[in-house]
């Protein structure tokens, strides 16, 4: 009992040296809020306020520290009013701020030193990205872990969750090589777990200066209520190009369905409507059958849309017909297959530019040969240095010259038509490259 009491003695000396005594009544704990949010994108705005009883009341008149006050010295010692308006800030705006107040009741006296809050400044590095193992729908009572990484070294990650405001939980990052990665491990009994997080990373020097958030990905709990059937109109087999609904229903009165798809990230959601057999149900109409797989729905209500019942069973969709007829299934990557065909057409078209150059080259030459006097008028101006002398040889840069005239060639293919088919295609192997645009023809062209 002696030591606690002496070592309680020291706090409040220590404490009295270090700051002018609050008023009596413990809970007149000074701190700083910043509105809307903490997190402030690069060139945009944030309201500070000092307050103290817990919010309850705001200081009239403030002064405001930055802990690192090398960047911005304009706060210190400058009383502000009501709020201070920040911005548009910059990375120098980043870090830790304090505030301390006066009291209406007696200006002189002034609070304690709030407690620091961190101001972070975004979109100054490039944006990582946040995953979640095993996926985004966590069964009520299992773990997730989200998990943050970046091809730029990041010391500090920081995740922030939507909707609820709340202080970004700071993790450690892990690197690896040129990267970094950091996980976040959300156990079975949160129950604030689910909503809509983003991460962000920043490197040691200037911890609170951070990168572009990453893609939001939304947390959802699963199995909080009892699951939903799930059945497909005209039937789970349908013809290609036949429309399919899927059906979502209940008795119980979900306001949400969701019906996602095995292997999609992106779920469709409906409003449920009340049917007059007491069922409560939505209808997802997918539009022409290209949507073999397996269905899942969900149903949720309005004022927590991130909690869902239990998954539907199971409904496995089967498309049948003749495959080349059927459009390509949404399951493949759509990014993936139609840039390489859209390269597919460009490099086609180039290739087909370059014969038909390579090909009047070779015509003209096979002209001039032929014809050489005489020719050498009519020659479009480009073509003017082509050494004629050494017109038997095979010169590459004969050739790349006359890819850089193309239009002129072009042009002279246009004028002359009928002399087409009396040259033989004299590089067959350039022709080979054609079939590349076929798989599109095949799509395009098919009734
Ligand atoms: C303090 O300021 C905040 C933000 O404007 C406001 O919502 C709150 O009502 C203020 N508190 C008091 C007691 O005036
Ligand atoms: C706030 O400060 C101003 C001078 O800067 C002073 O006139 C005013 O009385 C102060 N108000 C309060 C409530 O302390
Ligand atoms: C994060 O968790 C995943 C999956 O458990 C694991 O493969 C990875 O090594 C972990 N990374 C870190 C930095 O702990
Ligand atoms: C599919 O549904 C759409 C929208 O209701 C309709 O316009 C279209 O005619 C239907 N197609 C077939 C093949 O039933
Ligand atoms: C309720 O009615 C809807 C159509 O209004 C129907 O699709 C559904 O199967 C019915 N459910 C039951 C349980 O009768």
């Amino acid at each position: 009992p002696v030591c606690t009491g002496s070592t309680m003695s020291l706090m409040v000396v220590s404490v009295a040296c270090v700051a002018p005594p609050s008023p009596p009544g413990g809970q007149d704990k000074t701190s700083l809020s910043a509105q809307p949010s903490a997190v402030v994108p690069q060139g945009g705005h944030v309201t500070l306020r000092c307050y103290y009883r817990r919010g309850l009341y705001n200081f009239t008149n403030f002064t405001l520290y930055k802990d690192d006050r090398s960047h911005v010295p304009v706060f210190h010692s400058r009383i502000l009013q009501e709020s201070f308006l920040m911005g548009p800030v910059t990375p120098a705006h980043a870090g830790t701020y304090r505030c301390r107040g006066s009291y209406p009741h007696s200006p002189t006296e002034w609070s304690a030193l709030s407690d620091p809050l961190a101001i972070m400044v975004t979109g100054v590095h490039k944006k990582p990205s946040l995953l979640a193992l095993p996926g985004p729908l966590v069964k009520s009572g299992e773990t997730v872990i989200l998990q943050c990484s970046s091809d730029t070294v990041f010391e500090h990650f920081f995740l922030h969750r939507e909707v609820t405001f709340e202080e970004p939980l700071h993790l450690v990052g892990e690197l690896h090589g040129g990267s970094s990665q950091a996980n976040y491990s959300m156990g079975p009994t949160t129950s604030d777990l689910p909503g809509t997080y983003r991460c962000y990373g920043s490197i040691t020097h200037s911890p609170y200066v951070l990168s572009a958030p990453s893609d939001p990905l939304d947390i959802v709990i699963t199995g909080l209520y009892e699951k939903p059937s799930l059945s497909a109109q005209p039937g789970p087999t349908v013809q290609a190009g036949e429309n399919m609904t899927l059906s979502c229903s209940s008795q119980t009165s979900f306001d949400m369905y969701h019906l996602s798809r095995e292997g999609e990230a992106k779920e469709l959601r409906l409003p449920a409507v009340s049917r007059v057999n007491g069922t409560f149900q939505a209808n997802f109409l997918l539009g022409p059958a290209t949507h073999g797989g397996t269905y899942r729905c969900f149903g949720s209500y309005r004022d927590s849309p991130y909690e869902w019942s239990d998954p539907s069973d199971p409904l496995s969709v089967s498309v049948t017909g003749n495959p080349s007829r059927s459009w390509p299934s949404p399951t493949e990557p759509n990014s993936k297959t139609s840039i390489p065909r859209h390269l597919h057409v460009l490099i086609g078209t180039s290739v087909v530019m370059i014969l038909f150059t390579i090909f009047f080259f070779l015509l003209h030459r096979w002209c001039s040969n032929k014809k050489n006097a005489a020719v050498m008028d009519q020659e479009p101006a480009g073509e003017r240095t082509v050494n004629r002398e050494d017109s038997d040889e095979q010169d590459p840069q004969e050739v790349t010259y006359a890819q850089l005239d193309h239009c002129v060639l072009t042009q002279g293919k246009i004028t002359h038509p009928s002399q087409r088919p009396k040259t033989p295609p004299t590089d067959t192997s350039v022709y080979t490259e054609l079939p590349n645009a076929e798989p599109r023809s095949k799509v395009v062209f098919y009734p």
